[in-house]
């Protein structure tokens, strides 16, 4: 029987790559160029499945022109906000993502990002690597210690829980807010806020780890962040849409929020010239996922979905 064919569209780890060739008619992009929209259109078209990452989108549009062949979206990722979900069922075309596998990942960035942000880590590595650190004094480059203080974590998924128990690590005490409450045995002692504003009312460190849906598009903005704690930490590790970025920077620059770590945009690639500016603010440029451990799962669970596919089976992570 001739093998499905399959566009992997960006460039994968060579064992996934290796078990994708193996068992697909699969069309690789060795040189990891960036598809235009109309050359992903043309590519979907002559495959039954593709293997997508966040970086190429699938709006209505998109596959309405793609039209009846594509039968899987087999995203290599957990976040599915550049997939038109609705569109994607109206046209038969099954979605699946890569939930748990880049929890351990995401949470390690989301801690890298709160410490950076605390602890100045922009500023000094820039101080050091240009050669301008000429001075010291016990009054100088002084942050803010996280040890002690309130973790509120928005969107206790998968990452949030596994953020929350390395913030715990740090003795931090953790908040959360989530659709309902988690059980006591996932909960773990956090302190559940059935409200998005009580959870900002206590969080000396906010990190988002809830995705950019619809609803969720800039909930945090000039009016959410003025409920936090003065001098408070944001870090965001999720989508770049959660956040009102004009708003966080002029909450960056009153000095309302003490800083933030930042790993996602609203602009990627490329980020924002007015956060750049600005000395308390650490980033990273969307790597929150980016280990050869987490790739290979994620690229292994994303052809584990297309085999159960193929195979006449429900995909494990259908979210269309
Ligand atoms: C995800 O999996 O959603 C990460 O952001 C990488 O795409």
């Amino acid at each position: 029987m001739a093998k499905p064919k399959l566009l992997i569209t960006r460039k994968l780890r060579g064992d996934v790559e290796a078990r994708a060739a193996r068992d697909y008619d699969v069309m690789l992009n060795p040189d990891d160029k960036v598809f235009s929209t109309d050359e992903l259109v043309a590519a979907c078209r002559k495959v039954d499945a593709v293997l997508p990452c966040h970086s190429e989108h699938f709006s209505a549009e998109v596959i309405d022109a793609i039209g009846p062949g594509l039968r899987i979206i087999a995203n290599h990722s957990v976040g599915t906000d550049h997939v038109d979900l609705a569109a994607a069922k109206a046209a038969g075309v099954v979605v699946t993502n890569t939930p748990d596998v880049l929890s351990d990942a995401t949470a390690e960035i989301a801690i890298l990002c709160m410490l950076g942000a605390a602890r100045r880590g922009a500023e000094g590595d820039a101080m050091v690597r240009s050669g301008q650190w000429n001075f010291w004094s016990p009054a100088f480059m002084v942050g803010r210690q996280v040890t002690g203080k309130r973790f509120g974590v928005l969107g206790m998924g998968r990452v949030g829980q596994v953020t929350a128990d390395r913030a715990r690590g740090f003795g931090m005490e953790v908040h959360y807010h989530n659709r309902s409450r988690l059980p006591a045995h996932l909960e773990k002692g956090a302190v559940f806020h059935d409200t998005l504003e009580s959870l900002l009312a206590v969080s000396d460190v906010l990190s988002l780890h809830c995705p950019a849906t619809a609803q969720n598009k800039g909930i945090i903005n000039a009016d959410t962040l003025a409920l936090l704690p003065d001098r408070a930490i944001i870090v965001n590790t999720a989508r770049g849409a959660l956040i009102d970025e004009d708003a966080l920077v002029a909450a960056l620059r009153s000095g309302k929020l003490f800083a933030a770590g930042l790993d996602v945009f609203q602009t990627e690639p490329g980020g924002n010239p007015a956060l750049s500016a600005l000395p308390n603010v650490f980033m990273l440029p969307h790597i929150g996922s980016a280990t050869e451990e987490t790739r290979d799962a994620m690229g292994f669970r994303a052809l584990d979905n297309l085999d159960a596919f193929f195979a006449g089976q429900e995909p494990g992570d259908r979210v269309a």
